[in-house]
């Protein structure tokens, strides 16, 4: 029999980290306990990400760095869960004899049984990989009974729009719905145990709804449903396409308080020519009238954005084009990576590849006006009262005994560091807060008002 004590790795989007705590939460109510250094654990779970790079070597080296640092130990149980298990499932079993587990998006709701009965019964290997038909529903365990001041709640799983670029569609499936009855539930409840800002989850929130297993309800209705439950002070949703915001989601922005002023609006390149060979369907004219429509509806509203440099055919000039798009934009944040090829996608067999110089060279220069940009976003921010919801005490303490540090995020979603006279518990707490200085990624302030 293996000890229940578990390790979990996790990588890539915040679909994957959400689906690790919900995994280490229900876990926990199954009488399994987080152990306090990986060196402790008996049972790994590695959640991994296949978007980009060289994501199975990632998987396999570290699967033998495990192999290393348990060795001599029968006691071990590996379990590999996420997008490359999706790809390369049960050939992680010939190849690493701990590996007793793989499960793809949608056997994730069934892992905690599986792990439950892998502990029992050493012989036995697992394999949950198939893509069920309906939104696989998880229980929602709260073992504990506190829930984080701030946290996501997932609305569906998977996508239809096959990017020339991308994977998800083949790691994570069709774009199933979850049920709005569902979703409401779930919102209901965290807002009642104490969750105050909640983000609305999935791959292309803007679709919900619209696929075989939705239940009528669109993206708007949804939000609206949502943003009326009492106590919840922040609403925010990601990731969305820019061809399915619809104009009641822009104008929610407008008229609802609790819709935060940020939005996250994947770009992936300035030019109509890349957008087209990318399968996009949006060109720029359009991708700047939705911004026009936002900045309307809500004229302080922060914008951030994913970039793809160096997509196969992509010119100086196309590159320039998006770095110049950008900066008319003016986006707060980019996520910007170089194009990697992923198997059996449409951008894989296209010719006139970017050499990795030319795309590092790009990324670079983009990233240097990221940056540079973005601290001065955050140094607008300084003189102004914003309210910070504490999500915890910060890494660094304070200077004096008398004093802690805490953190939290104002509307924006930026982080805020504000010291305080020690004692006084802020967690899920709101203060207003002045802000006196800005850092390269986050923002100082102080007390300017009662919490709440
Ligand atoms: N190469 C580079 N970046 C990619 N992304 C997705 N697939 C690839 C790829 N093959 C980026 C996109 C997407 C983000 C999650 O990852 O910008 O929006
Ligand atoms: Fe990938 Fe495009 Fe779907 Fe986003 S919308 S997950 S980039 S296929």
């Amino acid at each position: 029999m293996i000890e229940r004590n578990f390790h979990i790795m996790t990588f890539g989007c915040q679909m994957n980290s959400n689906d690790s705590d919900w995994l280490k939460r229900s876990l926990i109510s199954r009488g399994f306990t987080e152990a306090a250094t990986p060196e402790d654990a008996s049972v790994f779970i590695l959640n991994t990400c296949s978007v980009r790079e060289k994501p199975e070597q990632k998987v396999y080296s570290l699967l033998g760095r495990i192999q290393t640092m348990t060795k001599g130990r029968e006691d071990i149980l590996v379990a590999v869960g996420g997008c490359v298990a999706q790809q390369v499932g049960r050939g992680f079993f010939n190849r690493f004899k701990q590996v007793r587990l793989v499960f793809g998006t949608d056997g994730l709701a069934s892992a905690p049984q599986a792990l439950d009965r892998l502990v029992e019964e050493d012989q036995l290997r697992m394999s949950l990989l198939d893509f069920s038909e309906e939104y696989p529903e998880k229980d929602q365990e709260w073992s504990d009974g506190v829930v984080p001041p701030a946290g996501f709640v997932n609305i569906m799983q998977g996508c239809d729009n096959f990017c020339a670029y991308c994977i998800v569609p083949y790691t994570r499936g069709r774009q199933k719905s979850r049920s709005s009855v569902s979703v409401l539930e779930e919102c209901r409840t965290l807002v009642a145990r104490g969750m105050r800002d909640i983000t609305l989850l999935g791959q292309n929130v803007n679709s919900f709804g619209q696929d075989a297993h939705g239940d009528g309800t669109s993206f708007a209705a949804l939000l609206h449903q949502v943003a009326d439950i009492k106590g919840l002070e922040r609403l925010r949703f990601v990731t969305s396409h820019p061809k399915d915001i619809a104009d009641e989601v822009i104008d929610a922005f407008g008229t609802r308080e609790n819709i935060c002023p940020r939005l996250h609006l994947p770009m992936q390149s300035g030019s109509d020519r890349i957008l087209k060979s990318m399968g996009r369907k949006y060109d720029i004219t359009r991708y700047r009238g939705i911004v026009d429509k936002l900045r309307h509806a809500r004229p302080d509203l922060q914008l951030t954005t994913d970039i793809i440099v160096g997509f196969p055919g992509e010119t100086e000039e196309d590159f320039l084009q998006t770095l110049r798009t950008a900066q008319e934009i003016g986006f707060a944040q980019s996520f910007s990576f170089n194009y990697s090829d992923r198997p059996g996608t449409r951008a894989e067999m296209l010719a006139d590849k970017v050499t990795k110089e030319v795309m590092q060279d790009r990324l670079q220069r983009y990233q240097d006006w990221q940056s540079e940009y973005t601290e001065h976003i955050l140094q607008s921010m300084v003189g102004r009262k914003l309210d910070v919801l504490f999500e915890g005490m910060s890494k660094k303490p304070g200077s004096d005994n008398n004093a802690e540090a805490w953190q939290g995020r104002d509307v924006f979603g930026q982080l805020v560091h504000v010291t305080l006279p020690s004692g006084g518990d802020m967690a899920g707490k709101f203060m207003p807060v002045t802000i006196t200085e800005a850092k390269k990624h986050s923002l100082i302030g102080e007390k300017a008002g009662e919490p709440w």
